[in-house]
């Protein structure tokens, strides 16, 4: 069949079945997605649409603290934004044969019925499905309106909101607040800086496996036994110690489990180690889907990790910010998403540093020492929008109603506006 170049969006895209909704432990289990972690000042509302066009299927808020956001509506507001659009609509393959593993279309919370979704020593009938997040009618459409192969699901991906917490309440509170927005929470436990530990979060909660069981069950508590909360940690020095941390956790029954391949005192120039996200990954016993972190550039990185460590999902942070559309298979930020970040940016309303900070990452490897100069001196939106256009990048054009971050990826793609 060939493709009709007449017809409109709507056309192409109207026989579409709906995307279905899962929750993210369902998605990393049945699906191999793709993850932005969550990246303090970074991984805000923008950014995570950006690389949501570019087959990024789970994103994290950036880290926010349980107790402030639980306390204050000024922290609320200027730590969380949402829109029903953020979240992408992917064509998925499924691992195994299509009918075995077959999602389903209704909430993720009705279609989970194994064991661990109820406390064992809990009768009260489950509360999630009446408090899970409810999605908003969106527009987002899936990069092409035709599956790419005859396995292809269309899915829709999450959105899961990290948070630091050195006590169970704040973090049931801040979980109950958060819940209508989110498909999950995570619990930071591997946030390395000394004010952290200082205050017992991140990396503090490493050997305090306990506590971290209370936190985790105390949300459930709140939210119901099967509402998503999964923990991120770092691997230990000391193995042993992992071991106690994940097997301690699957009793309060985390919903997926996050394996930065460092250990607290390793600075990310440190090699990432696959053998100790392995570790980790057989302590979890199969019991919880895993996804790994650390050190994924490119995605012969991600294929790497995955055969490597046997986890289901993979996390980028610094590789994300370098080149947001790094899973969607580009080897660098090409200049359709720096044109995407600008006009999602001014749609959304994005502070200056921060949108300023973003464009630094990704033109990073593109300038030459003096644009890096000129660039970082620049102080206002309008000035960098300006300078980018004088330099052929496209701002304001028409998007029309979808995105294919795959049409016409070819080498014109790259970024060349240096002429
Ligand atoms: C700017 C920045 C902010 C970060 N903020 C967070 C955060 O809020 N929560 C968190 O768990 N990790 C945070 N991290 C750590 C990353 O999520 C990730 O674990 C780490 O960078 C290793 O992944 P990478 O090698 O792909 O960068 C941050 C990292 C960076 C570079």
């Amino acid at each position: 069949m060939t493709a009709d170049h007449d017809a409109t969006d709507a056309q192409l895209f109207a026989d579409l079945p709906e995307a279905s909704v899962l929750s993210p432990s369902e998605l990393i289990r049945t699906y191999h997605p793709n993850i932005l972690a969550p990246l303090v000042r970074c991984s805000k509302l923008p950014f995570r649409h950006l690389t949501s066009l570019y087959e990024t299927h789970i994103t994290h808020t950036p880290m926010m603290l349980a107790e402030e956001f639980s306390r204050a509506q000024v922290a609320r507001i200027s730590d969380f934004s949402t829109s029903s659009d953020e979240r992408g609509v992917f064509w998925m393959e499924p691992k195994s044969s299509p009918s075995s593993s077959s999602p389903s279309s209704s909430s993720p919370a009705s279609s989970s019925s194994n064991e661990r979704d109820r406390h064992p020593e809990d009768d009260r009938p489950p509360l999630a499905s009446s408090r899970y997040y409810d999605p908003p009618p969106h527009r987002r459409l899936p990069p092409t309106p035709t599956p790419p192969t005859e396995h292809s699901q269309l899915i829709r991906g999450c959105l899961i909101a990290q948070y630091a917490s050195p006590n169970p309440a704040s973090l049931a509170d801040a979980a109950e607040l958060i819940s209508p927005y989110v498909d999950g929470l995570d619990l930071n436990c591997g946030c390395p800086q000394r004010w952290a530990y200082n205050e017992g979060i991140g990396c503090a909660l490493l050997r305090k496996p306990e506590l971290v069981r209370d936190m985790v069950r105390c949300v459930k508590d709140r939210m119901g036994w099967d509402w998503p909360v999964s923990i991120k940690i770092r691997v230990d020095p000391d193995l042993k110690l992992t071991d106690q941390l994940v097997r301690t956790a699957l009793q309060a029954n985390i919903s997926h489990l996050t394996i930065h391949g460092r250990t607290r005192h390793q600075p990310s120039t440190d090699p990432v180690s696959l053998a100790g996200i392995k570790f980790a990954v057989d302590c979890a016993r199969g019991e919880v889907p895993c996804v790994a972190n650390g050190d994924l550039w490119e995605l012969e990185d991600a294929r790497r990790m995955r055969e490597e460590t046997g986890v289901q999902g993979v996390m980028a942070a610094r590789g994300l910010l370098a080149n947001p559309a790094l899973f969607a298979g580009y080897p660098t930020t090409p200049s359709h998403c720096i044109t995407q970040f600008i006009d999602l940016s001014l749609d959304y309303g994005f502070v200056f540093p921060l949108f300023h900070r973003h464009l630094a990452y990704m033109l990073e490897s593109h300038f030459t020492r003096s644009e890096k100069v000129w660039f970082n001196s620049m102080t206002s939106t309008v000035g960098a929008v300006d300078w980018l256009k004088s330099r052929g990048v496209a701002v304001g054009s028409d998007r029309g109603t979808i995105w294919d971050a795959r049409r016409g990826r070819n080498e014109a793609d790259q970024y060349q506006w240096r002429v």
